[in-house]
């Protein structure tokens, strides 16, 4: 290849064609391409700024906006001339547009850089990014605080270690599932914060010598601020980690609860019944019906727990200020984005729609003895010291153990043996609905504070998420 045939739109100080292989290993239009509306976007309030500035003239301006406008419409029709010799976005938009306007499309990169640019067009991609995982999150909560209503007074075994532990209210474990997203929303507006600042004007590293208005291109692009150092913004990649850092925290949490969902759709639970169009069925075993889609958003926060580590160490070793180093940030963020969107959407619709077996939630709830600690929490109510509740109440589980019976099953006097302060009202604190009711304070599981949760979620999820708080 000769240097005429180099397409590269830097080709001045160099004496042959870039090596094929290199210009392979260093093209990332193959993926950047994803961010082409946010390069037409930035470079469209970029050339309208430097008409205002004076620094372009109105017709080339005019020429450019109109230029790219036509450039938008061919990408997504599908019959636009990607070329991986032009590298990126930025150069193959910049090309087409010279090819279709000439010398004005070549007036574009007055006073910026890619540098700039692709940190622009990064954060543009990922504050709407942000508020549509926000979205689906708010959603998911909604439709489990929908469920919960639904099963506030549902009793299902509350679990330490995985063993019975004490009966709880099947609605106030799908509120402990919205906590958790509430948490990962509040998280996701932090790093948006952060993320809507807008980098443009830095050029390559320094700034421009072009009297630029960065507080307009701010303006058009709906940024909070220009950032305030350049070699900082085209060099910073915080946002970007702060995003994957919070995804996969909430990639952890659907994991969880994919966890769980799989566990109580097993047979051996029965717990719930997952909608048919949720789940999948075996090539062989014609009985099988299989919770794959909880399986795989457990299966996905593998990948973007990988996102965030590839970020962390992409970025620790560079020094200021811009390095190729971070054209590698794109495929770990743009995977990361879509595993998390996607669960998010796959539970938004799947979970609230589960059936509880009501009956069997019930009956596992009673196993395991847990009621003990009502027991406990009766006799202290009586004056025994807790310490020596606990002692009592364990020699009655002992008989339990032994004659295979629960507490709420064995005789007045055979309970009455173990200690003298109980008496015949002692049933009443040993059933599932009793044991549940009792824990009747903020934050507790009686149905009654489940039901105080559910009005306060739903007063939240009617205000705007951005002034949302925990
Ligand atoms: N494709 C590059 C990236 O993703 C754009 C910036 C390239 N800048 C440069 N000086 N080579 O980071």
């Amino acid at each position: 290849m000769s240097k005429a045939d180099n397409k590269a739109l830097w080709s001045g100080r160099f004496s042959e064609a870039t090596d094929e292989f290199v210009t392979a290993f260093t093209a990332s239009e193959h993926y950047d391409r994803r961010l082409f509306r946010e390069d037409i976007r930035g470079s469209k309030a970029h050339a309208r700024m430097l008409a205002d500035q004076g620094v372009l003239t109105p017709a080339d301006a005019r020429a450019i906006i109109e230029g790219l406008d036509a450039i938008a419409v061919e990408i997504e029709a599908g019959d636009f001339p990607w070329d991986p010799a032009l590298e990126d976005v930025h150069m193959n938009i910049e090309a087409r547009l010279t090819e279709r306007i000439g010398d004005a499309g070549k007036r574009l990169h007055t006073g910026r850089s890619r540098n700039d640019q692709i940190a622009t067009d990064v954060r543009l991609w990922l504050r709407a990014e942000i508020d549509a995982c926000v979205g689906l999150l708010r959603r998911f909560q909604a439709g489990l605080v929908d469920l919960a209503d639904q099963e506030a007074d549902t009793i299902m075994p509350g679990f330490t270690h995985l063993q019975v532990a004490q009966p709880v209210s099947f609605g106030h474990h799908m509120l402990a599932w919205y906590e958790m997203l509430v948490r990962d929303e509040s998280r996701l507006l932090d790093a948006r914060v952060r993320t809507n600042q807008m980098p443009l004007g830095s050029a390559a590293l320094a700034g421009t010598t072009f009297p630029i208005n960065r507080d307009q291109t701010c303006t058009e692009l709906g940024f909070d601020a220009p950032t305030r150092n350049s070699l900082d913004a085209v060099s910073d990649r915080d946002f970007a980690i702060e995003f994957v850092s919070a995804a996969a925290l909430a990639m952890t949490h659907l994991s969880r609860m994919a966890e769980e969902l799989v566990i109580w759709a097993s047979p051996i639970t029965g717990f719930i019944d997952l909608p048919d169009r949720f789940c999948t069925g075996s090539s062989i075993m014609p009985q099988k019906k299989n919770p794959d889609v909880a399986e795989l958003v457990r299966g996905k926060s593998a990948r973007v727990h990988g996102a965030l580590n590839t970020l962390l160490t992409l970025m620790k070793g560079q020094p200021l200020a811009y390095n190729r180093d971070n054209q590698e940030d794109k495929e770990p963020l743009f995977d990361a984005a879509d595993a998390l969107r996607d669960s998010l959407r796959a539970f938004a619709d799947m979970v609230p729609a589960l059936v509880v077996d009501r009956e069997r939630t019930r009956e596992a709830a009673r196993t395991g003895f847990s009621t003990a600690t009502d027991l406990a929490d009766y006799l202290v109510r009586r004056g025994v010291p807790f310490r020596d509740a606990h002692e009592i109440v364990g020699q009655a589980v002992a008989l339990g153990v032994q004659t295979g019976r629960d507490l709420a099953d064995m005789e007045l006097a055979e309970l009455q043996q173990f200690s003298d302060a109980i008496t015949g009202d002692v049933f009443e604190f040993l059933t599932v609905e009793g044991s549940v009711a009792a824990r009747d304070h903020f934050g507790g599981t009686a149905p009654d504070q489940v039901r105080k949760q559910i009005a306060a979620a739903r007063a939240r999820l009617k205000t705007d998420a951005r002034g949302g708080s925990v």
